[in-house]
């Protein structure tokens, strides 16, 4: 499928308007809809589809996330809670009681799993089937599994989002979002979202995220065995405090994403004796890129502590999103950049 530029349509053809579709995005949309097994629709970015979920939800509801959820979606759960559009319940996903009794009828329950930055696990089976004992509905933000290693259409879940912009695009030149259901009426809704709200994708980037979704199951592949690699290196050097990556026997999300997902992503998460130390991690890595964001070829990295809404990240937390560069190149790297033991 090519990028169909135009901004206008002949009449009397499918579409009446370029705001309404475009052959590329719906290419895009199909290949979304039957990874997740839903009906999918692409917006501009992973917040416009997280603000056409949100701005669904029926005002006054409580809407359940976790509190290490993405920043972005947090600040727009507080935002619309000034407006007084919602509630905003923080939640432990790791804690099933406690989410359970957040949330009672026409709430909305929004998971994250794993959790950005914490890498936590969500039992979203488990959840979703309480969540609609309940009468609440459950939106699952996939974007660290990607559709590969997780569906959460199939383990309950009404409602499914994406980042494009991390995995599924893969090589970090892309905005772009999306929203998988199989429920036609809330399909409808959002697509009346992004026809009025305008927070439509762009012909180039859905052509380019097209691009990369074919590579995706190589990609994500080698990103794990490294992942892996790195993650036990970690855990073994006496320079690192902890390390966060379900991948680990060890971790307390481990048995749980065994059952639930086909891998164990691509993210690690580690901490540093101090913040300095984590700092002057990140100013000397050299192969490994020093910047926000995650899921392209290369591997990135960041103290996620330097971002406002980060406060209950523990302050020295590193997260590596792992490329596919040769893994001995990404430890040497890692290693020469954590430096001697006494610097912690
Ligand atoms: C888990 C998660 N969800 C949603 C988003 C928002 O996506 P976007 O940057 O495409 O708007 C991000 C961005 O970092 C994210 O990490």
């Amino acid at each position: 499928m090519p990028p169909v530029l135009t901004s206008t349509f002949v009449k009397g053809g499918e579409i009446g308007y370029s705001r309404d579709g475009n052959p590329t995005w719906s290419a895009l949309e199909e290949t979304i809809g039957a990874l997740e097994g839903g009906r999918a629709l692409v917006f501009s970015s992973g917040m416009g589809a997280a603000s056409a979920v949100l701005g669904a939800v029926a005002l006054g509801s409580v809407v359940a996330a976790p509190l290490d959820a993405y920043t972005g979606v947090r600040f727009l759960l507080t935002d619309l809670e000034k407006k007084g559009r919602v509630r905003f319940a923080p939640i432990d996903v790791t804690d099933p009681g406690g989410v359970l009794d957040a949330i009672g009828s026409n709430d909305l329950l929004w998971l994250e799993s794993p959790t950005n930055p914490m890498l936590r696990i969500a039992d979203i089976e488990l959840l979703a089937t309480g969540a609609h004992e309940r009468g609440a509905r459950v939106v699952v933000d996939n974007t660290f599994a990607t559709p590969l290693l997780q569906n959460p259409l199939e383990l309950g879940a009404d409602v499914v989002v994406h980042s494009i912009t991390k995995y599924l695009a893969g090589h970090s030149d892309v905005l772009l979002g999306a929203i998988v259901t199989r429920d036609d009426d809330l399909f409808d809704e959002y697509y009346a979202a992004r026809v009025l709200g305008g927070a439509i994708p762009g012909p180039m980037e859905t052509f380019l995220a097209l691009r990369g979704i074919r590579t995706l199951g190589v990609r994500l592949e080698r990103q794990m065995a490294n992942a892996v690699i790195l993650a036990e290196r970690l855990d073994a050097d006496p320079r690192v405090t902890k390390v966060r990556y379900p991948g680990l026997t060890d971790d307390p999300g481990h048995d749980l994403a065994s059952r639930q997902m086909r891998g164990f992503g691509a993210i690690v998460s580690f901490e540093l004796p101090s913040v300095e130390a984590s700092d002057a991690l990140c100013a000397a890595v050299r192969l490994i890129v020093h910047t926000t964001s995650l899921g392209g070829v290369e591997t990135s990295l960041e103290r996620r502590g330097t971002w406002e809404g980060e406060e209950t990240t523990p302050g020295s937390l590193i997260r590596m999103s792992v490329g596919c560069e040769n893994v001995n190149d990404l430890w040497s790297d890692l290693s020469s950049a954590l430096g001697p033991p006494s610097r912690a």
